[in-house]
């Protein structure tokens, strides 16, 4: 039997007793969706799995995404995140949870190290349920109905800063429009509520001006950072991360430069959220 043991109180629990490389039973896969739905984030150490036995493993949970940038050679459903001298680490240095651009976005991803530095670069992970739990009351209420606006904005920010022209913009803007999501969702699962916006991709509120919007969304983007309700994952190579993208913000910490870190994730889909 598999085990769990937790890393904090809240969010994060290490997953023991299970080789990856082989088949997982189905009464293990219904185990460990149990796991991640309690936990948020479940890990897994020593893992050396190659590419196939990685996305076999996902594909036990749902069907897999194709991320637009950075595909793995060969296997377009794993997105490379690869950091060195030549390619400073900073996109994911901010609190996010993942392509929330998309209508339906991911159910989970699942993240293999295949080469960390020898100190640095740890991930950091938020309980967005507690975050909501932690919220006061009059905030609480104020917020419970709105729905925010999600923007593949990094993109977006890259591309005018690279030049982009307005039609090249405008064909980004039709591929990728902005999407509405509750700030408030409700777990498919657990039936558990949590905040669901992030600094990365929210960029307003639905019929909020800005000069309102902001101040609002500045301080639900800041309740990700309470350590109360975070985990801290220090990466091996062949380290695992797990995570539940529907209740749980992460942050890669940027401090490793110029030395070499190089992940690999595979992406479930997820259901609108609600
Ligand atoms: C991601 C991500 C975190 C990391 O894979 O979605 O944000 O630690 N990565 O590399
Ligand atoms: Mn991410």
């Amino acid at each position: 039997m598999p085990l769990a043991i937790p890393q904090t109180p809240t969010i994060g629990a290490e997953i023991q007793g299970l080789d990856l490389r082989q088949k997982i039973s189905a009464a293990n896969v219904d185990w460990l969706i149990e796991q991640l739905v309690r936990f948020k984030v479940i890990f897994f150490r020593d893992q050396n799995i190659d590419a196939e036995a990685h996305l076999r493993f996902a594909r036990e949970f749902g069907q897999l995404e194709t991320h637009p940038v950075n595909p793995k050679e060969n296997f377009p459903e794993l997105l490379v995140l690869h950091h060195h001298a030549d390619n400073p680490p900073s996109g994911t240095a901010v609190w996010h949870s993942d392509v929330t651009w998309r209508k339906s976005p991911s159910l989970g991803s699942i993240l293999i190290a295949r080469q960390v530095p020898t100190v640095g670069g740890d991930t950091l992970f938020a309980d967005m349920e507690a975050a909501y739990a932690y919220l006061d009351e009059k905030t609480r209420h104020e917020v419970s109905e709105l729905q925010a606006i999600h923007q593949f904005a990094p993109m977006r920010r890259h591309l005018i800063k690279s030049g982009a022209n307005a039609e090249r913009l405008a064909k980004f803007d039709s591929a990728y429009p902005p999407v509405l999501h509750p700030v408030v969702r409700t777990h498919p699962v657990s039936g558990r509520k949590s905040l669901y916006v992030n600094e990365l991709f929210t960029v307003g509120i639905k019929d909020v001006p800005q000069d309102r919007a902001r101040p609002l969304l500045t301080k639900l983007f800041a309740t990700a950072t309470r350590p109360e309700i975070q985990c801290r994952f220090r990466w091996q190579k062949h380290s695992i991360a797990f995570w539940d993208n529907r209740a749980c913000q992460h942050y890669a910490t940027a401090d490793y430069y110029p030395h070499e870190r190089l992940m690999e994730r595979a992406t479930i889909e997820g259901t609108p959220p609600y």
